[in-house]
């Protein structure tokens, strides 16, 4: 019986000594203690059969055995946990002496964006809507609508691209489809600016783009006068160049507006004095506007004996162009990153 206890000690001992996982320590640990087939478990319940002198004996020396076998699983145990912490540390182990790796490259809004959003910032504080309207629109919004009726020669200088099989679809050659949309959809009184892409089928060269954008936006209230629209339009000039900059207003036609005006700010480059930039007439020209056509104001569902409204409508590629001394429009939709990633 002893020779057994010792045998089973030697075995345990050595068994334990080549456990390399916890999972195998759970196990061997069932094998020699578990309550009812371990090992040691059953050639303890043996003991009771044994006589009284030798049983005391063998009682004490199955004791201390057992003590050993488990002292020696615990201190396994204890192993194994360093060793999973060591793997743990070596894993999350910082080399703070590493070279840096060479910074990541981040992308920055083309020019385009990041003066539209600048002017949204601006007419959101003067309390203007920012909507949006369709680049395929169609012939009625673009043109009727705003009183360029079928035959009128100001669609001659708005060619653009058509849809086949669909004449009544054009790509919108300016954002003035707002002036008729904005009131019908959100009613009036109403402050709105639409940024946005614009095509024209034009013959292309440093001054003429097929894609370009513009900026239109509406006022329509009770008692609207010119007086409001120089008052916005001022306000718009020196946010973009400066609180000495005048705007200078001469008549335009544009057919929706009556009457028409063609917007100029002083040249921020020379300062009024005449530049290369200004063409010397110390004036640079950045928009249209007017008060808006009874017509219009017709199409959009408004009274226009009750209600007044002004319209502008800026050339946003062509402030790009000035604010970045761009002298080629068609670098704008060109994608060349050699140009892009100057701003
Ligand atoms: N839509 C006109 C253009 O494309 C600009 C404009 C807008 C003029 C609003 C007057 C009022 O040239």
């Amino acid at each position: 019986m002893q020779n057994k206890f010792e045998e089973l000690k030697a075995q345990a001992l050595l068994a334990i000594k080549a456990i390399k996982d916890s999972a195998e320590l759970v196990a061997l640990e069932n094998k020699l203690l578990g309550r009812k087939s371990g090992e040691l478990t059953n050639l303890m319940k043996g003991l009771k059969d044994l006589g009284d002198g030798v049983k005391k004996t063998v009682g004490q020396l199955a004791n201390t055995i057992k003590i050993e076998i488990e002292a020696s699983l615990a201190s396994k145990r204890r192993e194994l946990q360093t060793a999973d912490w060591s793997v743990a540390m070596e894993k999350e182990r910082l080399d703070i002496s590493q070279p840096s790796l060479p910074p990541q490259e981040r992308g920055h809004f083309h020019p385009n964006t990041i003066i539209q959003k600048d002017l949204e910032d601006l007419f959101s504080t003067m309390g203007f809507m920012v909507l949006d309207g369709p680049e395929l629109e169609s012939d009625y919004y673009n043109f009727t609508a705003l009183n360029i009726s079928a035959n009128h020669p100001a669609r001659d200088s708005q060619d653009t691209f058509y849809i086949k099989g669909h004449s009544n679809w054009v790509m919108r050659t300016h954002t003035s489809p707002v002036q008729v949309r904005g009131p019908q959809k959100y009613g009036v009184p109403i402050r709105a600016i639409v940024p946005g892409k614009c095509y024209r089928n034009e013959a292309t060269d440093v001054r003429h783009e097929h894609t370009f954008y513009q900026l239109d936006g509406i006022v329509i209230d009770k008692g609207i006068n010119l007086s409001h629209m120089k008052g916005v339009l001022e306000a718009v000039a020196k946010h973009l160049y400066g609180p000495e900059t005048k705007v200078r207003m001469r008549p335009k036609y544009y057919p929706f507006v009556e009457p028409g005006v063609n917007g100029e700010v002083t040249c921020f480059l020379c300062k009024g004095q005449g530049c290369r930039l200004c063409k010397k007439t110390g004036w640079l020209e950045i928009f249209g506007a007017g008060p808006m056509h009874p017509n219009v104001l017709k199409e959009g569902g408004v009274d226009p004996k009750e209600y007044q409204g002004f319209a502008f409508g800026f050339g946003l590629t062509r402030l790009v162009m000035l604010k970045y001394g761009i002298d080629d429009i068609r670098l704008l939709e060109s994608g060349n990153l050699k140009f892009l990633e100057q701003f």
